[in-house]
């Protein structure tokens, strides 16, 4: 049986990831307005991915016989600096998410839930792949700088991004 103070955690974590998704989608709007296509689709397509694992947390709550709780999403930053900005603080909020995942592992860990330690892995991996896409991101903006073909071709590469769950989770 999960705790309830692991079933809470889980459920913190499940409203996390939809506070993800709005951060996100606020971003997607910013860019929208500047009519930088490919960027808000980059972070429209980020917001969905954030939805995922909101589902996923859902998901894993459901089956451990736990009460979904759904609470009030705070405001999101609407405004930004620049495009660098953006991304950096993209980055700094995953870098909050991979600490939350972390503290939950402990908590699995602690309380030797296997079946959580198991469902918690597959974050573990996938804040890697975040911090590393938002990083890779920001280190082809400073490489750019200003340069307006450098947006324009970033903008067009980022305009390919396309939502695909992955196959064989438990979402
Ligand atoms: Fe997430
Ligand atoms: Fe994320």
């Amino acid at each position: 049986m999960v705790s309830e103070r692991l079933i809470n955690a889980l459920n913190d974590q499940y409203n996390f990831e939809l506070y993800s998704a709005h951060i996100y989608i606020a971003m997607a709007a910013y860019f929208e307005e500047q009519d930088l296509e490919g960027f808000a689709n980059f972070f429209k397509v980020q917001e969905q991915e954030e939805r995922f694992h909101a589902s996923k947390f859902y998901t894993y709550i459901a089956e451990k016989n736990g009460r979904i709780k759904v609470e009030g999403i705070p405001t999101p930053e609407n405004e930004y600096d620049s495009i660098l900005d953006v991304f950096k603080k993209a980055l700094e909020h995953e870098h909050k998410v991979t600490a939350r995942i972390y503290n939950l592992m402990n908590i699995a860990m602690e309380e030797k839930e296997h079946a959580t330690v198991s469902f918690l892995k597959w974050f573990v991996d996938e804040q890697t792949e975040e911090e590393a896409t938002f990083n890779k991101i920001i280190k082809k903006l400073e490489r750019i700088k200003d340069d307006p073909n450098g947006i324009y071709m970033l903008d067009a590469e980022l305009a390919q991004r396309v939502f695909t769950p992955p196959v064989n989770t438990n979402a």
